[in-house]
């Protein structure tokens, strides 16, 4: 018997592909809540393969601690929550789940993007407060997205998502990466910058990149000062890529307009300044959050790990 570990309730139909497989042994974690660390330890210990949440942290001490662990498999397309170099020394293969996840976090992005343009949560608001007295030419003004210059930092599969769907509202496209990407400069006329060029000239930032030692604290004080006062930041990525402290002086001190936030650099807590600021909207790491998307996203994880128990190629193999 081979022993596969769901460290959270995920949707049915991902746990039904495991359904017809022999000498399987499915266990799934009865709280729907974080294992803490010694669950996780003593439920993993046998299992063959993890199919592991973000917040599941899978460090060399976890894979020290747990030797029969052959494959992780995350819920995520983000793997920060592995320490990729321990599981290459230790011949641990590491997935994830791409694809499944651009379309429904490109959508959050512009969802955040028109929800700080428009107002909507402050409108919300005050309607519920009965404050709604008639609408006049002053009243709610917020910006338009057309004409306007979106910066995406991080023109992977969701940054391109989210420029394409920019592009439909009308904005123009910067983009800063490591590398240029001719693909998306001539589907999108996206224009590559550096990073204090592309800071310059966004209306509104959009981070797309994955979080790693080079992203970390990318939005910092100095990366603000730098960008338009009337400039927006959305965060659909991880919460580290901006320090959240310099994002409430640099919002107190009015030196950007707003921001859309769906991470937060310490999750579950978020940063109180943030909680006061009227022209910050937060979401609760929400980005994949559809029925239809976190089915694909269990589906996905759970063939990585059905693939290696057939000996076949994994489909979305990190290490
Ligand atoms: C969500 O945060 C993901 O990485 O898929
Ligand atoms: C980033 O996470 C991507 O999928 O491009």
């Amino acid at each position: 018997m081979k022993k596969i570990l769901v460290t959270r309730r995920i949707p049915q139909p991902a746990l039904d592909l495991f359904g017809n497989m022999d000498g399987v042994e499915l266990v799934v974690s009865p709280h729907d809540r974080p294992l803490a660390r010694q669950e996780l330890l003593d439920m993993s210990q046998g299992a063959t393969a993890v199919l592991s949440m973000l917040v599941d942290k899978i460090d060399a001490d976890y894979m020290d601690r747990c030797p029969d662990v052959k494959i992780v498999a995350n819920f995520a397309v983000g793997f920060d929550n592995i320490d990729l170099e321990a599981a290459r020394e230790r011949k641990v293969i590491v997935a994830n789940t791409p694809d499944v996840v651009t379309d429904a976090t490109a959508d959050m992005a512009l969802a955040l993007m028109l929800g700080v343009a428009r107002r909507l949560v402050e409108g919300d608001q005050l309607v519920r407060k009965g404050e709604f007295k008639g609408t006049s030419p002053m009243f709610m003004l917020g910006v338009d997205l057309k004409g306007k210059t979106l910066g995406i930092y991080g023109m992977g599969r969701i940054g391109l998502a989210v420029a394409r769907r920019a592009r439909a509202f009308g904005m123009n496209i910067v983009y800063t990466k490591r590398t240029p990407d001719p693909e998306a400069e001539a589907e999108l006329g996206a224009r590559y910058l550096s990073f204090d060029e592309f800071l310059a000239a966004s209306d509104f930032v959009s981070v797309n990149a994955p979080l790693t030692e080079q992203t970390k604290g990318a939005f910092n004080y100095q990366a603000f000062g730098k960008m338009k006062k009337t400039a927006y930041v959305i965060n659909t990525a991880r919460g580290p890529l901006i320090k959240e402290a310099d994002l409430v002086k640099a919002l107190s001190e009015g030196l950007i307009a707003g921001a859309g936030l769906d991470v937060y650099e310490k999750e579950p807590l978020v940063h109180q300044g943030l909680l006061d600021m009227p022209n910050v909207l937060l979401a609760p790491h929400a980005g994949t959050a559809t029925w239809e998307t976190r089915c694909d996203i269990g589906s996905t994880a759970a063939e990585n790990i059905i693939a290696y128990l057939k000996g076949e190629e994994i489909p979305h193999r990190v290490v």
